[in-house]
């Protein structure tokens, strides 16, 4: 495919230092000013000062300067002028007026995690050892910003210019939910946008390596905040994902996932869920949680607005 990865995710919100400050003690660190990632790849999740708390940004990568030419080409025929040079594309999103940075390149490899220990039926994976998770001998942290949900006044309007503009890739769609999930790498979703009165992000997702480092720091931050907890733990229906929805101090909600379907091949990828015999709107195979509505739109969603009518948008 011409797009290959999700790079980053910039954040405004009126308070960066305290955000910056939560996610250092969720194991990301300050690799630049205003900038949190990790060694493998630096720069993932990037915060501004803002008015209101928004989306200022994201950055996905293509594969060559001629991608580049091709979607400023179709966001043309869109009606869209982008700017292009150096190796970089830039659009402004026709309905939240967030900036897609489009580059040349590709996401630092990950390495993966060492097999952990596991007891299973019929394995003794871990004989005489308790487990590393029980004991929390190893600190789990986010490994990389894996999408950003968008809720869209448009819906339709955001998926063409996703999908016809940009090139992302249609995963699944939920016509009844108005949902649409795309990507623009392997990743089930990188991008999905749902129906919403605002413009608004529904939320930003981390991935770690399994359902214990969710766990463990979904729990650091209930700790922290008793009500921070949305949505989960569970497992999604579309994109199979483990998840776990929280609150972080600006009030964004966050997803911690793993497990999400990868798709290399589009011809071998099912996108015709077999919905006959579940509800369209049921979102999880499993789940905990009190919060739905949270889940499906922001509580500041007025703060939102106001924001939004103050910046002219
Ligand atoms: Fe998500």
């Amino acid at each position: 495919m011409a797009l290959t990865d999700f790079l980053d995710l910039t954040l405004a919100v009126p308070d960066p230092a305290e955000l910056e400050a939560f996610w250092n003690r969720r194991g990301l660190a300050t690799t630049a000013p205003g900038q949190l990632g990790t060694a493998e790849r630096p720069a993932q999740l990037l915060l501004r000062e803002g008015s209101y708390r928004h989306v200022n940004s994201f950055t996905i990568a293509c594969e060559t300067e001629a991608d580049l030419v091709a979607i400023k080409a179709r966001l043309h025929r869109l009606g869209l002028e982008a700017d292009l040079g150096e190796g970089e594309l830039r659009v402004v999103d026709p309905i939240f007026g967030h900036t897609v940075v489009v580059t040349v390149g590709a996401a630092a490899p990950l390495l993966p995690q060492a097999p952990r220990e596991l007891n299973a039926p019929g394995i003794l994976g871990r004989p005489n050892r308790r487990s590393e998770a029980g004991i929390r001998s190893f600190e789990p942290r986010p490994r990389r910003v894996g999408h950003v949900v968008l809720g869209s006044t448009d819906p339709k309007a955001s998926v063409n210019f996703y999908v016809n503009g940009l090139g992302f890739r249609i995963s699944d769609t939920l016509p009844e939910a108005g949902a649409t999930f795309m990507r623009c790498s392997t990743d089930h979703h990188n991008l999905l946008v749902l129906p919403a009165p605002v413009p608004c992000m529904n939320h930003y997702a981390l991935e770690m390596d399994d359902i214990d480092g969710i766990g463990l720091r979904g729990f650091d931050v209930v700790h922290e905040r008793p009500d921070a907890s949305v949505y989960g733990v569970g497992r999604h229906i579309v994109g199979s994902n483990v998840f776990w929805y929280l609150l972080d101090p600006a009030g964004g909600m966050f997803e911690l996932f793993t497990d999400m379907d990868q798709i290399t091949n589009d011809d071998l990828w099912d996108n015709e869920l077999r919905r006959d015999d579940w509800d369209p709107f049921a979102i999880a195979t499993y789940e905990s949680g009190n919060s739905k509505m949270d889940f499906f739109l922001p509580s500041d969603i007025e703060a939102i607005a106001a924001g939004r009518e103050a910046a002219g948008l």
